[in-house]
């Protein structure tokens, strides 16, 4: 079919035609922030996932949703080599100088600004130079310690402070939670911990891969009980088919009953798969209804396809002992699998692999669904390795 009017969109955070499935997780964030704006008690949301299902389209559209709803909002992406002051600093500065401009002088909106000038003056004491202009005197000895930690929950506290004043919600949106570190989640939750106390119009909406629990609840006890971590799956049959259905339905096109049967067995109803195949299918199919012959020539292209990219970007990160440790737990299989039994399948002692795993969990290659047990964090990444490197070299 013309590829002109292909709707499918493969690719990361890319809004899909259809956001099939994520109802009831769309109400959830509904309520959370008519409860934040209300000013009632409300749980900030962690969505955790694995690679690929669709978090960061759900972020973006919290982010519409909120903005719909009268919220300023704060959308950030962690990375590995970002500090979090470096990444917040200038959406926060641009929130408040917003803030201040609205009608009427607002003295907390110019105390916020100064917070934010003294917090500027305190991480740079500890971490270097970030450039953000502020041409206000900062509020010496508020949040520039130098301490992450006291000094973010001040930051935030004149935040909401200067919200509240304007009576304006703020949603602070972070995508790749799992790449601050320990000190950075700490000082994070302890910041939404103080402003959930004071009842402040914040709320934080995160996401992140499956070890963002752990390190959540790592760096502070109390995580559990200040956040929610909806949890973002694959598909079940029903979504996944209407993901794809939807779409082309609009333009006049269908599947049949058997090519939506080959496209849900090889992308077991992860999102990004869904877009993928429907892609490759929709242009290899010569007329509607799309059939099960275009469906599985969709396979083919789309496995070289994700083979060259979506796989390959994180395949060329690795070191060759951690492509090795991954190409064990691939071949023991699918799911997750024990750490002693890759150390077993590698002929090495589990200790001697535990700096390589805990290496392979920070670039969020695979995390531990449950103590002692090692999982990819990227769907039919096994298969992957398999092909990739079809011979095992061994220690
Ligand atoms: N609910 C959904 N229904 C259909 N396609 C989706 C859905 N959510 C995401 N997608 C598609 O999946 C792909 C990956 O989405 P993304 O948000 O980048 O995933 P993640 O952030 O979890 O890695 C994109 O191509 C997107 O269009
Ligand atoms: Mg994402």
């Amino acid at each position: 079919m013309d590829p002109l009017h292909n709707p499918f969109a493969p690719g990361a955070g890319s809004p899909p035609p259809e956001l099939a499935g994520r109802g009831p997780l769309l109400e959830q964030a509904t309520l959370t922030l008519a409860r934040v704006k209300a000013g009632r008690p409300a749980r900030s949301m962690l969505l955790i996932g694995l690679r690929g299902v669709g978090k960061t389209v759900l972020l973006n559209r919290i982010r519409e949703l909120a903005e719909a709803n009268g919220f300023h909002t704060v959308s950030v992406e962690a990375h590995e080599n970002k500090t979090l002051p470096a990444l917040l600093l200038p959406p926060l500065r641009q929130l408040l100088f917003a803030l201040d401009r609205m009608a009427n002088v607002s003295e907390k909106a110019k105390r916020g600004l100064r917070v934010l000038k003294s917090f500027l003056n305190g991480v740079k004491l500890s971490i270097g130079d970030i450039e953000v202009g502020i041409d206000v005197d900062p509020e010496i000895g508020t949040a520039d310690s130098g301490d992450l930690e006291a000094d973010l929950a001040a930051l935030f506290l004149a935040i909401g402070d200067a919200a509240a004043d304007r009576k304006v919600p703020v949603a602070i949106l972070i995508d790749e939670l799992q790449y601050l570190t320990e000190d950075e989640l700490s000082a994070l939750i302890m910041a939404m911990h103080q402003v959930a106390q004071r009842r402040l119009p914040i709320v934080l909406v995160g996401a992140g891969l499956p070890q963002l629990v752990g390190l959540a609840g790592r760096a502070k006890s109390y995580a559990e009980r200040l956040f929610e971590f909806p949890e973002v799956g694959a598909l079940a049959a029903a979504d996944a088919h209407a993901a794809l259905q939807e779409p082309a339905r609009e333009q006049g096109v269908r599947f049949t009953p058997q090519a939506l049967d080959e496209i849900m067995a090889q992308t077991q109803g992860y999102a990004y798969f869904l877009q993928e195949w429907g892609y490759q299918a929709w242009n290899l199919a010569p007329v509607s209804p799309i059939d099960v012959e275009a469906a599985r020539r969709a396979t083919t292209e789309s496995i070289r396809r994700l083979d060259q990219n979506f796989f390959r970007v994180r395949f060329d990160r690795l070191t060759p002992r951690e492509k090795d440790y991954l190409r064990a737990l691939a071949a023991l299989g699918n799911t997750a699998q024990r750490s002693g039994d890759i150390a077993d399948h590698l002929r090495v002692k589990v200790q001697s692999v535990a700096p390589l795993r805990g290496a392979l969990i920070r670039k969020g290659m695979i995390y531990s669904p449950a103590h002692g047990d090692t999982a990819f964090t990227v769907p039919l990444f096994a298969d992957f390795m398999k092909r990739v490197m079809p011979d095992e070299r061994r220690a």
